[in-house]
C-alpha cells in the first residue's frame, strides 16, 4: 500500500509500462504512480490491466491501459501515440514486456523457438525505444529503462534463446545511450535475477524442489521480489539517476558475481 513516506518525485512526469499485467511490469507501474507519474499501462491482456488502473485510481494516481502486443510495431506506435496525444509528452518508459521462451539444450532450439523470444524481447524492445525516443528526443528529456536480465550479462543452462535476446537488449541499451544522452535521453538496463513473478511457474524448472533449492543456493538466499525491483526502475527513472545511462543494473541477490 501507498505510505506517507513514499517519495513523490515523479509528480508531473508521464510514464509508459509494457508488460504491466503482472510481475515485475505491475510492481513497476504501481510504484511509478505512486511516486506521482501518470501510467499508461500495456499488455496483451486487457482485463487484467483495467484491474491494474482501477487499483492506481483508488490509491489517488492517475492510469490508462492500452492492450498492446510489442511483437507488432504497429501496436507499439499505437501506444507511444495515445499516451502523447492523451498526456502531451513521454518523459519514463519501461520496456518490460518479454517471455521466456522454450527452456532446453541449445541443439534443441530452432528457427520458431528463436523467433518466439526475439520478437518481443529483442524487435520489440528496439521498436519500442525508436518511438519513445522520438518523443523525448523533440522534448529534449526522457529516461528509457529496459527489462534485461542477469542473464544479459551471463550464461544460464538450458536457456540460449532467452539468454541471447537478454544479452542484445543489454547491448542496444548500450548503444542507444550512447546515441541519446547528450540530447537528453538517458537509457538503462535493468538485469533481475531470481524474482518471483509468473515467469517462474511456467515450467521452466526440472521441480520445484530445483527451484527452490537454486534460490536457497544464491548469496541472497532466496528469490527478489517484483516490488524490489520496482523501487530500482523508480530510481532509474528519477532526476536522482541523471548521470546513470547505458548501465546494466543487476538486483540478482548477488548470484552473478558469487
Ligand atoms: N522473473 C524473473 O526472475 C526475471 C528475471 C530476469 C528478467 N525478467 C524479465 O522481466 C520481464 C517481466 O517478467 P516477469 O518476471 O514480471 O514475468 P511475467 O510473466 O509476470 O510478466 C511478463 C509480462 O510481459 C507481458 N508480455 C509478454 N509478451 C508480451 C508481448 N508480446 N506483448 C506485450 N506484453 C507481453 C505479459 O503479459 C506480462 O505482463 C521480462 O522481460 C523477463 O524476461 C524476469
Amino acid at each position: 500500500m501507498n505510505t506517507i513516506s513514499t517519495p513523490r518525485q515523479l509528480e508531473g512526469k508521464i510514464a509508459l509500462v509494457t508488460g504491466a499485467s503482472s510481475g515485475i511490469g505491475r510492481a513497476s507501474a504501481l510504484e511509478l504512480a505512486r511516486r506521482g507519474a501518470k501510467v499508461v499501462v500495456a499488455a496483451r491482456r486487457k482485463d487484467e490491466l483495467d484491474q491494474l488502473v482501477q487499483q492506481i485510481v483508488a490509491e489517488g494516481g492517475e492510469a490508462a491501459a492500452i492492450a498492446a502486443d510489442v511483437s507488432k510495431e504497429a501496436d507499439i506506435k499505437r501506444l507511444v501515440d495515445y499516451t502523447v496525444e492523451t498526456y502531451g509528452r513521454l518523459d519514463i518508459a519501461f520496456n518490460n514486456a518479454g517471455t521466456e521462451g522454450v527452456f532446453a539444450p541449445l541443439l534443441e532450439q530452432n528457427a520458431e523457438s528463436f523467433d518466439r523470444v526475439f520478437e518481443p524481447n529483442v524487435r520489440g524492445v528496439l521498436n519500442s525505444m525508436k518511438y519513445e525516443a522520438e518523443v523525448m528526443l523533440a522534448q529534449g528529456s526522457g529516461s528509457i529503462i529496459n527489462n534485461a536480465s542477469m542473464g544479459g550479462l551471463i550464461g544460464f543452462e538450458n536457456a540460449s534463446v532467452y539468454i541471447a535476446s537478454k544479452h542484445a537488449v543489454v547491448g542496444m541499451t548500450k548503444t542507444a545511450s550512447i546515441e541519446w544522452f547528450r540530447k537528453g535521453v538517458r537509457v538503462n538496463a535493468l538485469c533481475p535475477g531470481l524474482i518471483e513473478t509468473p515467469f517462474h511457474h511456467r515450467g521452466i524448472w526440472p521441480s520445484v524442489e530445483a527451484q527452490q533449492q537454486f534460490a536457497a543456493g544464491t548469496p541472497a538466499g532466496r528469490w527478489g521480489s517484483a516490488e524490489e525491483m520496482a523501487t530500482i526502475v523508480a530510481f532509474l527513472a528519477s532526476d536522482d539517476s541523471s548521470y546513470v545511462s547505458g548501465h546494466a543494473l543487476v538486483a540478482d541477490g548477488g548470484y552473478s558475481v558469487a
